[in-house]
């Protein structure tokens, strides 16, 4: 049912064939995940929040520390780059995975992806992948902390918000009921004011629902293979 692909870029992912699907795209996983999660989510927010003129006080007292809730973890790739690029700025990276069908960490240990990060942050993410799925939250390094939430999206609970939402769904044409409102209006009730939301796709249905939560959305250059992604920020007092 899950077997590996090599893509454009030369990066692996791996291949659903009870979905049909791609974990990424098969233009690049590796340049896929940097383009549309790492550079247009997590550092769109950090720029974001160190050119702002206005100073919350909640942010203010969270200089220096990021958090990220994402809807499919998966391979773990973008929490991989995410930990990676915080650790290098000395960043505390607060990282909640949504993942109702967890990979085998032997699975993940031949995704390839020990190329992309460094060696301890690779061992460390193998180390900790399990109990992370079990307790919450477990340390990756002294940066980072990782909770893989073991459960559908729906029905994943917290009173917590994130800065940046990374929105990782096999694409609504195989799952639609990921990009329904239900399960859109969910995702964006842990999205905190000022905070990100960043998916790999844009559709109309998409927009509008963004829209109607009192979002502001815009489109962004997709990455290789798809012209246009989506971005959207929750506005202060929506
Ligand atoms: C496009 S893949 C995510 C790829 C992942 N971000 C990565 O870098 O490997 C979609 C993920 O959503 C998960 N998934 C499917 N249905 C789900 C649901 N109802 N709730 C949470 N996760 C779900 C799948 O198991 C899969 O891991």
């Amino acid at each position: 049912m899950l077997e590996f692909v090599t893509t454009g870029d030369g990066s692996k992912t791996i291949y659903n064939s009870e979905i049909g699907e791609n974990y990424h795209s098969r233009h690049g996983a590796l340049q896929e995940s940097r383009h549309v999660f790492i550079n247009s989510g997590l550092v769109y927010f950090l720029d974001k929040k160190a050119s702002s003129p206005w100073k919350d006080p909640i942010a203010a007292g969270l200089e220096g520390v990021v958090s990220i809730m994402e809807v499919g973890f998966g391979t773990g790739l973008n929490f991989l780059l995410s930990a990676e690029y915080c650790s290098a700025k000395q960043i505390k990276l607060d990282y909640t995975g949504i993942e109702a069908y967890p990979l085998s960490a032997e699975m993940i240990s031949q995704t390839g992806y020990d190329q992309y990060v460094p060696q301890d942050t690779w061992n460390d993410f193998l180390r900790v992948y399990p109990d992370s799925l079990r307790h919450s939250p477990v340390d990756l390094n002294e940066y980072c902390q990782l909770h893989t939430a073991h459960c559908k999206l729906l029905d994943f609970k917290t009173d917590r918000q994130y800065d940046v939402i990374y929105f990782d769904a096999f694409a609504s044409i195989n799952q639609p009921e990921m990009w329904d409102e239900e399960s859109v209006g969910h995702t964006i009730k842990f999205l905190k004011r000022g905070g990100v939301f960043v998916t790999y796709a844009i559709t109309g249905n998409l927009k509008r629902t963004l829209k109607s939560l009192g979002l502001k959305v815009e489109k962004a250059p997709g990455a290789p293979g798809k012209r246009e992604m989506l971005r959207a920020v929750r506005c202060p007092d929506a």
